[in-house]
């Protein structure tokens, strides 16, 4: 395993806190199944970071194929040597990478394109972030589907610090600050390894909160069809069951994650 710095990996870290690869990839199958009552094929996952994601896609089936976009060659050159290295052949063979802007058209076609962990956030104006939706509808083969999630509620207005324990590392994700004029924020990710120092900002982000009227308005815009909300369902505890279903309804919570589907 690669370890960018001796003694800690973030990469390591933040997928263990924060990502599901596997259960995206069957999500993201799901959906279009759903909504096309057909098989997908290739997935372009972009701000892919690691590509995770585009592994695990490249494993549901011998046919799927993956495309992952980044603009940073770290996190990159990180998936291949410890995601891209785990898969056989032929399955590495149906994955490709690019450094490269995801605001770039691509002449890749694909059947479905995401964008998660919200990382079109980094776009602050409606003007970009319509520019990169058009990108993507250009980019996507007929039925074809962009998926991207999105969070907020009432406690995303203010500084907050969300703590989770996991084996040997606990994780931080503190919202710093937020702007209510133009609704942008400042999260960072800290963790701290067991019996090691605390790692201040692994991660930064500088994100406008983008709501889902916004979203599917700008997908709207940007010549998508139609669009899908999926709210997540509430477990028996009252928090959030981590399952996804079509509604044109949510309820009010403090804090929600929901996926939003443009259509094609
Ligand atoms: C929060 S990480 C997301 C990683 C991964 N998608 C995930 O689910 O965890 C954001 C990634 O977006 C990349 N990025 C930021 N701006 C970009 C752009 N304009 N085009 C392509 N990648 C970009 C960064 O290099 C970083 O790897």
């Amino acid at each position: 395993m690669t370890t960018p710095s001796k003694s800690f990996d973030k990469y390591a870290a933040y997928a263990k806190s924060v990502q599901s690869p596997r259960e995206d990839a069957r999500f993201l199958r799901l959906v279009y199944r759903n909504l096309n009552n057909a098989e997908p094929t290739i997935l372009r996952e972009d701000f892919c970071g690691t590509y995770a994601l585009c592994c695990e896609w490249a494993k549901l089936d011998d046919q799927k194929r993956a495309v992952g976009l980044d603009i940073d060659p770290e996190p990159l050159a990180y998936g291949t040597e410890n995601y891209l290295s785990q898969l056989n052949d032929w399955q590495q063979a149906r994955v490709t990478t690019y450094e490269r802007d995801v605001l770039v058209r691509s002449t890749i076609k694909t059947d479905m394109i995401c964008a998660f962990n919200f990382s079109y956030f980094c776009f602050h104006s409606r003007e970009t972030l319509l520019k990169y939706f058009k990108a993507c509808r250009q980019s996507l083969r007929p039925n074809g589907i962009f998926m991207v999630d999105t969070f907020g509620g009432p406690q995303c207005g203010e500084p907050s610090m969300d703590t989770k324990r996991l084996p040997g590392l606990t994780y931080y994700f503190e919202q710093e600050r937020f702007d209510p004029i133009n609704n942008t924020t400042r999260f960072s990710i800290h963790f701290k390894p067991k019996g090691g120092r605390i790692r201040k900002r692994a991660f930064t982000y500088d994100w406008r909160m983008w709501s889902i009227p916004e979203i599917r308005d700008t997908m709207l815009d940007a010549g998508f069809k139609d669009v899908e909300v999926y709210w997540e369902g509430t477990a028996r505890d009252g928090r959030g069951s981590g399952r996804f279903t079509r509604k044109t309804r949510g309820e009010s919570c403090q804090v929600w994650v929901a996926y939003v589907a443009g259509r094609i």
